[in-house]
């Protein structure tokens, strides 16, 4: 045997030695937890956190609306006023502080008469983008602002740009907001509402360089800027938050156009960015089934939100250096093949390990740019995309994602303290990412600071020694979320499975806070 035969034998033994089945964890390679170092900055606090980063998405698409929220006041399925009960509480334990509908690509083709009034009256219509189905308006204004108020949380709407009349949008907004003795607000308090909506947010169509509309740059701004002039403001005294169509992914030509063009018109321009494991529509990847590799390509692609909001905001920052316009990341999550046997136009995905690593990075990310980023929306709240609910008819499970929005909460309205990081880097194949990823914040009631932490490594743990600038806590305490395997998640008939659990692998000595991070993790940490 020659040395290149008696190597490849070798590199054969390695490789089926380290080979895994699918979702399963390769053993972790020899020796101790990897290294990270960091400081945190409490003594150079940065811009607060706009508690809209922690947004959602619900569209009238597949099961998000009808089934997800909706079941209608009749239903056996417990319920108030039609939104049903489980749902509603799983969502309120998560202060959820801003909700967009009715879409994405729907809200081009929606019109809002259609959805107010009896709702046995209400006209159907055919919902083209979402798998041809029938949209028979039962959900609506009212009980989208019904389901609003449930929630405690804020609206945003996005107006029809691609199909609609300016003046139907003009007379959307009066319909919700105004308070006068007129036909829409008098249309209103017929239809059982006296008293308008609160309406903070409105976004002036979605996707119009595509769903909504295929246009130009060029075009869109100067239609932006024609609807946008009958988005009256009714109440003077909240004024709404204007929200431009903006870019996807590296379409920075549309930012330039839009700022130099309109930026001076609106308050928000938004930026959707999707992750795929592959990167290739046709074949995006599994939910559940993949190996380390797409474990890895998913989260080093989620990784490349931090460069589009960079040279998305850098742009912004040539006409708005003062960064009064906010980046809007109002579409964001992963997208996968649908599950097997299921309506592919409904875009129900399941959601593992995976997507709770997903989420942590991003809100990390967003944290970082709180100075430019004022909100951002899952995509989607209940069934659809990166779901942080899932149902069955009358069952409803919680996801991985749902329980990082909810370890996460405690950083809404926080201010950002600096994280300095040396993290050890993990390698697949030729490429790598950080192992680490951190963030904190104070809490604006001062009472604690919270560091949130991600180990993206499936294998390795890593401890992560922490030098404490301009605070001395006494005390540590924390949850950790993570799973036996890459692709574990939560099923109908196991619903707990992946769920935070007390964690005690962080210490306090000497100004430093030393934390045993677990591979493929994510931990809240409450400094007192
Ligand atoms: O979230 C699903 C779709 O993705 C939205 O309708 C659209 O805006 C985007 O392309």
């Amino acid at each position: 045997m020659n040395i290149t035969a008696s190597s490849r034998i070798a590199f054969i033994i390695v490789a089926l030695l380290l080979a895994s089945p699918q979702g399963q964890t390769q053993a972790p390679p020899p020796g101790s937890p990897a290294v990270a170092t960091a400081t945190l900055r409490a003594d150079t606090p940065g811009p607060v956190v706009n508690p809209n980063i922690y947004g959602h998405f619900a569209e009238h698409l597949g099961r998000g609306i009808y089934e997800g929220i909706w079941v209608g006041p009749d239903s056996p399925i417990p319920n108030t006023r039609g939104i049903r009960n489980d749902v509603l509480a799983a969502l309120k334990a998560l202060n959820i502080p801003v909700l967009r509908w009715p879409g994405g690509c729907f809200a081009d083709e929606y019109h809002w008469r259609d959805g107010i009034g009896p709702r046995e009256k209400r006209p159907a219509m055919i919902n083209t983008h979402w798998g041809g189905v029938v949209e028979n308006n039962h959900f609506g204004t009212h009980e989208f602002m019904d389901l609003v108020e449930l929630l405690g949380t804020k609206a945003y709407i996005t107006g029809n740009v691609g199909s609609g009349t300016v003046q139907e949008m003009m007379e959307w907004v009066e319909y919700m907001t105004s308070p006068a003795d007129s036909p829409l607000a008098n249309l209103r308090r017929q239809n059982g509402r006296d008293k308008p909506w609160a309406l903070p947010y409105f976004g002036v169509g979605n996707e119009n360089w595509g769903c909504g509309g295929t246009m130009r740059p060029e075009y869109y701004a100067d239609e932006y800027r024609r609807y946008n002039t009958f988005v009256k403001n009714y109440d003077r005294a909240n004024p709404i938050y204007r929200i431009a169509c903006g870019a996807s992914d590296r379409n920075f030509t549309w930012t330039e156009v839009l700022m130099e063009r309109a930026g001076r018109h609106m308050n928000g321009l938004s930026l959707h960015y999707y992750t795929l494991p592959t990167g290739d529509w046709r074949q995006k990847g599994s939910s559940t089934q993949f190996g380390e590799d797409q474990w890895f390509s998913t989260l080093s692609r989620t990784l490349r939100m931090d460069e589009y909001i960079t040279r998305h905001a850098a742009i912004m920052d040539k006409t708005d250096p003062g960064k009064r316009v906010g980046i809007v990341v109002d579409e964001w999550g992963t997208w996968y093949d649908v599950e097997p046997g299921t309506e592919p136009g409904f875009l129900y995905q399941q959601n593992t390990l995976r997507d709770a690593l997903v989420a942590a990075l991003n809100f990390h990310i967003f944290q970082r740019h709180a100075d430019r980023v004022v909100m951002a929306n899952i995509a989607q709240m209940v069934n659809v995309l990166q779901a942080v609910i899932l149902t069955d008819k009358e069952k409803m499970l919680r996801t991985p994602t749902y329980w990082v929005f909810e370890m996460f909460k405690v950083h809404q309205g926080g201010t950002v303290l600096p994280v300095e990081l040396q993290s050890p880097d993990y390698t697949f194949g030729e490429e790598k990412i950080p192992m680490v990823s951190a963030s904190a914040t104070r809490a604006a009631d001062k009472s604690a600071v919270y560091l949130s932490l991600a180990n993206t490594s499936p294998s390795q743990a890593a401890t992560v020694s922490v030098k404490l600038e301009g605070i001395s806590p006494k005390s540590v305490s924390g949850r950790v979320l993570t799973a036996p395997a890459m692709n574990t998640h939560n099923t109908f008939a196991a619903p707990d499975t992946v769920v935070p659990v007390p964690f005690d692998g962080a210490s306090i000595a000497g100004g430093s806070l030393e934390v045993k991070l677990p591979a493929k993790s994510v931990v809240i940490l409450t400094l007192k």
